[in-house]
């Protein structure tokens, strides 16, 4: 855990600073080395102050023994600010005690900004490795400014939120089955209080999706659900996760290369889990119910086959015409679990189809909802996190494509308009709570490492949800 602080640069063994385009220093950082004076070092490296660009050099009069030139670009916003965080961080791996000047860049946040990115840009995964490549980085002094203690370990606390979401995705199938997840949410925080279902009680409350889902799997099923109900609280926000710990597609099996990243099919539970921990961590007063149902999706001898029919935790029945079509029979008890407490708000995070990534790419999270009112809310504390979400219809004209000729709707609608037809399926769940639905099949994962983003599970979500909670709490 990386100690963050406020100081002087004195002593550390470098010393982050802001540079705009065109070579201009952020700020009047003491010990800021002269750039026009080394401008032949910079034209050499070609660095010019674009956004994400970082060079070190010797800065033997300074402060620090070198300092680390980091690119702002031209505009700079508190994403981009995190972000240039993270670039640095990621760059700086190899020193210990790192003192930083990019937060005073008269920004609000920013002091937050660089807590969170360099936390995040520091990540790794090495649970698995026999010699880790962690960041060596342990401390972190901002210098200058005026930087708030609240701000920095409100990030922190956020941040960490991120970084359970990650370790919970990057780590393999094998190691996380329901039943081991379920204790992960049972140890969150002494604030929230969780109830796990096991296999009997899946069975006498009538989960039909997720018992229906876990028939090939030999690991049995958990429903979890997580209370966070602070004092004071008048509002309620579920927040509900798809979890399937590794989804082969059971029956209808995947490609083999379709199912190599398929232990991250359960980012949407983990961004619960993360974001459920952070909420209560930061004490927001907002009361927070986290349901996340967990399975395995595979093609055992009695698994689900395409043709079957479950009923769903409100009675409703679906017909299964394609068993890789799972994450909205889960959900659909999930969802229905939730509206039965008559929340504000519910908002369900799910790496659910494959079509929300080829509509919107790897980075960015489709938002679908049918009340204009909570799409807002969903919206604007995505962008205020800092995670890109891109509103697309839930187009009502497009129902008959899930009618069922047997049951009350069916799971698969074709090929066109997936990441809608699967939205509209999760409609048939929630009543007439306002609900919003979070595709992250895109982000949730990324192919490479860039600014405060790490390859593997990239925690996406979390602080989306975070920033709901707190619009919900009224601050
Ligand atoms: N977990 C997948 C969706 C997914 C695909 C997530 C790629 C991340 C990356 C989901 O369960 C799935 O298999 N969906 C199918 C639905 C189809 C059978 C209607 C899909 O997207 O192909
Ligand atoms: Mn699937
Ligand atoms: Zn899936």
């Amino acid at each position: 855990m990386i100690d963050i602080r406020t100081g002087a640069a004195a002593g550390a063994d470098l010393l982050v600073i802001p540079v705009y385009g065109d070579r201009i220093i952020g700020n009047d950082v003491a010990g800021a080395p002269d750039l026009d004076a080394i401008s032949d070092v910079l034209d050499r490296h070609d660095f010019t102050g674009k956004h994400g660009q970082t060079l070190f050099v010797q800065t033997p009069d300074g402060p620090t023994p070198e300092a680390l030139l980091v690119g702002l670009g031209d505009e700079v916003d508190v994403e981009a600010l995190r972000r240039a965080a993270g670039s640095a961080a990621r760059a700086a791996k190899r020193y210990v005690s790192v003192a930083t000047a990019l937060h005073d860049i008269g920004i609000d946040g920013g002091a937050g900004a660089v807590a969170l990115g360099t936390i995040l840009g520091t990540y790794s995964f090495d649970e698995y490795k026999s010699e880790p490549k962690k960041s060596k980085i342990a401390s972190l002094t901002l210098v200058g400014g005026d930087p708030s203690d609240d701000e920095i370990e409100d990030a922190r606390t956020v941040a960490h939120g991120v970084v359970l979401a990650r370790d919970l995705v990057n780590r393999p199938a094998a190691d996380k089955p329901p039943a081991a997840l379920a204790d992960v949410a049972s140890g969150l925080s002494t604030d929230v209080e969780v109830k796990v279902y096991d296999e009997q009680e899946i069975v006498e409350a009538g989960f039909g999706g997720l018992i229906a889902v876990n028939l090939g799997a030999d690991h049995p099923a958990r429903m979890v659900v997580m209370r966070y109900t602070p004092e004071g609280a008048d509002k309620t926000v579920a927040f509900v996760g798809k979890g399937i710990v590794f989804d082969s597609g059971g029956l209808s099996i995947k490609p083999a290369a379709g199912m190599e990243t398929m232990k991250t099919d359960m980012a949407g539970a983990a961004a619960v889990m993360g974001a459920v921990k952070a909420i209560a961590e930061l004490g927001l007063k907002v009361n927070v119910i986290g349901i996340t149902p967990l399975t395995e999706n595979l093609p055992g001898g009695s698994a689900l086959k395409p043709g079957d029919v479950m009923r769903a935790y409100n009675g409703k029945t679906i017909e299964v015409l394609n068993t890789d079509a799972e994450g909205r029979l889960v959900l659909a008890d999930g969802l229905a679990l939730a509206s039965e407490d008559d929340p504000d708000l519910i908002v369900d995070i799910a790496t659910l189809t494959g079509a929300c990534k080829v509509a919107l790419g790897p980075s960015i999270g489709g938002l679908f909802a049918f009340d204009d009112d909570a799409a807002e809310i969903v919206r604007t504390a995505a962008t205020a996190a800092g995670e890109k979400m891109w509103r697309l219809p839930l187009e009502a004209e497009y129902k008959p494509l899930i009618e069922s000729d047997i049951a009350d709707m069916k799971n698969t609608a074709g090929r066109w308009g997936g990441a809608i037809t699967a939205g509209l399926i999760l409609s048939e769940f929630v009543g007439e709570t306002p609900w919003v639905h979070l595709d992250v099949a895109g982000p949730a994962r990324a192919d490479k490492a860039e600014h405060y983003i790490s390859k593997g599970g990239t925690g996406f979500g979390v602080r989306t949800l975070v920033e709901v909670a707190r619009t919900l709490a009224g601050n």
